[in-house]
């Protein structure tokens, strides 16, 4: 049977590879082809063990993959053969030449561009689907249009707006799907094939169609204010420490205004993740390039907070342990940079276990799905860590447990045996605020919460 449509995907990362499954999901009459330029990624996504983990994302991608939904490094075959075309590759922050360590570098995403222009003979839309400085469809769309062949390309700007650990989830029933498109008779026409594939299964009045350059810009702007957010409450949860306030209440009393609103407002060791410091860094570029210093300083407070609560936190483990940490063991509950993710980019676990480890603290780190990407995050520098799968043998013999991702699973734990396993005086850090601090003090342990009093037997 011939596919209704064919899609390609260029990118099979943690955006490409969730966004293409719940298509072919979602569209069975679809062809859907995700290619990549990394063989060992490719084989995992067509193997048991898919390369990262999401909740709900097994069972989709096993339903439809061989049926509608092909995992292939074949990348010129896909781009002659498809006429629809995301583009899903990584953009990180530039750590080279002008705009080192602010601007995205876009080589990746040029490499794609001219691949695509190398290898098509008929016309195709071509969706921008990674996240990328303002304008960047303009650069694409001038590479693809130097061409002598004449082959006619739409470029629409498509930015996601999933978040790991509930990225099935958002792509089931996203906010809002936001499509750009230049403001022309062809543009509106590409963008309506586009809209044709979400309005599968996303109702329509939740389709928002823009102009590119607004599009590009809604997805900084989106992650900065989300990341904004995070940072404010991490200001507010250091005052609340000085003055015996208490983050969780404060932010409850803030968050029932409906303005306001109570989601994202949990204090926290600091923001991490691919993208929240890419996207600002990036964000803060623009403003200085067309000379708006005053907004870019605006913005980089949002960065420059966060770091400053990931310092804050190792600080107060050290003032809390007698100032010193040399010797000491200490287990990090969790090394993922959110719960329900194997991902540890940009963690703020990387930061505190470097740091700890200037202090000459010996580190035990546990984690349900993120040890072995923290095992390459710490490479060469690991030779007084252990990486261990069960959290009580991983707190057998250490002074301090510092909690650093949110999972479920160390909520439940039984905290009086872990008390019992440990040195004695005991201490917690709970990064994320998860744990019943008050039974924690009545076993014996003294307790370090993010923003509100500590709980101490001195
Ligand atoms: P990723 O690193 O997980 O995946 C990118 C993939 O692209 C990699 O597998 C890489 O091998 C591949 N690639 C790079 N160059 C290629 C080329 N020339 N040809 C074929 N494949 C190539 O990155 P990601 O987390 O999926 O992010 C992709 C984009 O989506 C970024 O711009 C990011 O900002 C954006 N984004 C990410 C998230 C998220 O939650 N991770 C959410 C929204 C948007
Ligand atoms: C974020 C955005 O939420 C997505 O909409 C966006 O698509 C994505 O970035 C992206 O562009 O990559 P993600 O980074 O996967 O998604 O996860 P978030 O849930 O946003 O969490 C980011 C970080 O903020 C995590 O470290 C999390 O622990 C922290 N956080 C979040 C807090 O410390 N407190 C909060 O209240 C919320």
């Amino acid at each position: 049977m011939t596919p209704e449509k064919k899609i390609l995907c260029i990118g099979a990362g943690y955006v490409g590879g969730p966004t293409m499954a719940v298509i072919a999901h979602k569209c069975p009459d679809y062809q859907v082809t995700v290619v990549d330029i990394n063989p060992e990624r490719i084989d995992q996504w067509n193997s048991d063990s898919l390369p990262i983990f999401e909740p709900g994302l097994d069972p989709i991608v096993k339903r439809a993959r061989g049926r509608n939904l092909f995992f292939s490094t074949d990348i010129e075959k896909g781009i002659r053969e498809n006429d629809i075309i995301f583009v899903s590759v990584n953009t990180p922050t530039k750590t080279f030449g002008v705009g080192s360590g602010m601007a995205a570098d876009l080589q990746y995403w040029e490499k794609t561009a001219r691949q695509i222009l190398e290898h098509s003979d008929a016309p195709k839309i071509i969706i921008e689907k990674s996240t990328l400085p303002v304008k960047t469809a303009q650069a694409m769309e001038r590479i693809l249009t130097t061409n002598h062949k004449k082959v006619r390309f739409d470029v629409l700007s498509n930015p996601e707006f999933l978040a790991e650990g509930t990225a099935v989830r958002d792509l089931e029933k996203p906010d809002r799907v936001l499509i750009g498109a230049h403001r022309t008779p062809e543009g509106k026409k590409a963008q309506d094939v586009l809209v044709d594939i979400y309005t599968r299964w996303v109702p329509r009045d939740r389709i928002l169609t823009c102009d590119i350059w607004s599009s590009e810009l809604s997805k900084l702007v989106s992650n900065a204010f989300l990341a904004q957010r995070v940072s404010s409450i991490n200001a507010v949860s250091a005052l609340c420490e000085k003055t015996d306030a208490d983050i969780t209440q404060v932010a409850r009393a803030v968050g029932m205004d409906g303005r306001i609103g109570n989601r994202f407002l949990n204090a926290s060791v600091g923001f991490g993740g691919s993208c929240f410091q890419k996207d600002i860094l990036n964000l803060v570029y623009l403003c200085r390039h067309y000379g708006l210093h005053e907004a870019a300083d605006y913005w980089e407070g949002v960065i420059r907070i966060n770091d400053h609560q990931k310092n804050r936190f190792v600080f107060n483990m050290l003032n809390a342990m007698f100032n010193t940490l040399a010797n000491k063991k200490i287990c990090m509950f969790g090394f993922a940079f959110k719960a329900d993710t194997g991902d540890t980019r940009e963690s703020p676990a990387i930061f505190i276990s470097k740091k700890l480890l200037e202090e000459k603290a010996a580190l035990v780190i546990t984690d349900p799905k993120a040890l072995p990407n923290a095992r390459i995050d710490l490479r060469g520098i690991d030779q007084n860590v252990r990486y261990v799968e069960d959290p009580y043998e991983a707190v057998a013999g250490t002074h301090a447990i510092a909690v650093l991702t949110e999972w479920g699973l160390y909520r439940t734990l039984d905290y009086q045996k872990i008390f019992d396993a440990m040195v004695q005086p005991a201490f917690i850090f709970d990064g994320r605020n998860i744990l019943d601090h008050n039974a924690l003090f009545e076993i014996g342990f003294n307790v370090y919460p993010i923003g509100k009093p500590a709980l101490t037997h001195f």
